[in-house]
């Protein structure tokens, strides 16, 4: 039988360059770690509940003459902490881990995030593989290089900047994601589009049945379309000088809405959908977007089962001045001015500094309201 196409794309970045590979079974094929060099010392970094699935299989497929340490964190955001971290430097240190050690992240966005930071400290940096296992991993936070942990004050605010050395992606992991989790992946699907490509916009119009109904070609084409949008903007400002900026449409309002109603209450991609959609009606209320583009993201969002509005359980918990004040410690910022992306509309988000902090509280009064109403 013929196996199905793997998609190789490269994130160009000089001699830190590395694959990003793709394909259904991926990781049953040899190619998925080409180029990895398989240290004496691999820790294999995951969480329980993709532990108990794939943990001992992927430890398998791992090539290397020496069988992987592997290290179960607990799963959820509210354990993406430097608690949780100090344990892989502890299981690191406990397999005497030196300067060409591994570790490879098996998870989600949560994993990756702390992996990859736990590899950027040990030792002032050491190498990461990341194989991702949700949507949103896969379409996002496995690429690019940005770790990081929460702190109580506020989402990422200790991390680094440390690319990975490979990304490989076997879709076909995600056939246990539970549905709610594929929809948050969704929401940064949606978010590639609203950003910057009206084509690939009207493509996910197109295909939000398939998408949210599971459907594997649409989905692995959905992973392949926002890994060569991520790798592009990557490529050209890594460190989110500029143009990487823009990936944040909708997080500000997002990283805020989260860390207030306590990490893990809202999933991260179900803020980032509430973001976007808050980001969208203030363009709107500022002149800057037509309203009828804020009523399109909004459809699309609602077909694939997002959140566009904040919901009453989280509404009856948030204040519009403490959600505002979280905003002011946003990375964006600059010399105390709060930074939005905004959009023009459909596919034109923008960098909007200085912006009137008493418009955007107006904007989460009512926002919080129309969640209690
Ligand atoms: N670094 C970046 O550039 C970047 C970008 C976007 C998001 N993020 C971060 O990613 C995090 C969110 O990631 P996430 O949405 O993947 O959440 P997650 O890592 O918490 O995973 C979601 C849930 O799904 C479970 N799971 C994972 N894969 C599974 C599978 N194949 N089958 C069954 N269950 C599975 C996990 O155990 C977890 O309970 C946030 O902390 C966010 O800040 C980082």
């Amino acid at each position: 039988m013929r196996q199905p196409e793997m998609h190789e794309l490269t994130v160009a970045l000089g001699e830190r360059a590395y694959p990003i590979r793709i394909a259904p079974g991926l990781l049953e094929r040899r190619e998925a770690f080409a180029g990895v060099h398989f240290s004496t010392h691999v820790l294999l970094v995951t969480d329980g509940n993709v532990g108990a699935l794939y943990a001992e299989r992927v430890r398998r497929l791992l090539p290397g003459s020496h069988e992987p340490a592997l290290l179960v964190l607990p799963a959820g955001e509210q354990h993406k902490t430097l608690a949780t971290c100090a344990r892989i430097f502890a299981a690191l240190a406990d397999m005497q881990a030196g300067r060409d050690a591994l570790v490879v992240a098996l998870g989600g966005g949560v994993v990756g995030d702390m992996a990859g930071f736990a590899a950027a400290c040990w030792m002032r940096g050491v190498r990461y593989l990341q194989i991702p296992t949700t949507l949103l991993a896969m379409v996002d936070s496995s690429v690019g290089g940005k770790t990081a942990v929460d702190l109580p004050q506020g989402k990422n605010l200790v991390g680094a900047f440390h690319q990975p050395c490979a990304v490989a992606i076997d879709t076909r992991l995600l056939a246990s994601l539970p549905a709610r989790e594929l929809s948050a992946g969704l929401a940064e699907v949606a978010k590639y589009g609203a950003l910057g490509d009206a084509r690939f916009f009207a493509w996910i119009e197109d295909h939000a049945d398939a998408l949210v109904g599971g459907d594997a070609v649409a989905l692995a084409d959905a992973v392949l379309q926002s890994c060569q949008h991520k790798a592009q903007i990557v490529v050209a400002d890594e460190t989110e000088q500029g143009e990487r900026a823009l990936l944040n449409f909708g997080h500000t309002f997002a990283h805020a809405i989260e860390t207030e109603a306590g990490y893990g209450t809202v999933l991260h991609g179900e803020a980032v959908a509430i973001g976007m959609m808050l980001a969208a009606r203030l363009s709107s209320e500022m002149g800057l977007a037509p309203l009828m583009d804020a009523a399109r993201l909004a459809a699309l969002l609602e077909r694939l089962r997002l959140p566009v509005a904040i919901p009453p359980r989280i509404a009856a918990r948030l204040d519009p001045s403490a959600l505002l004040a979280r905003m002011q410690l946003d990375k964006k910022n600059r010399g105390g001015r709060l930074r939005l992306i905004l959009w023009r509309g459909v596919g034109h988000a923008f960098v909007a500094s200085d912006i009137d902090s008493r418009h955007v509280l107006d904007l989460l009064t009512d926002a919080i309201a129309d969640g209690q109403a």
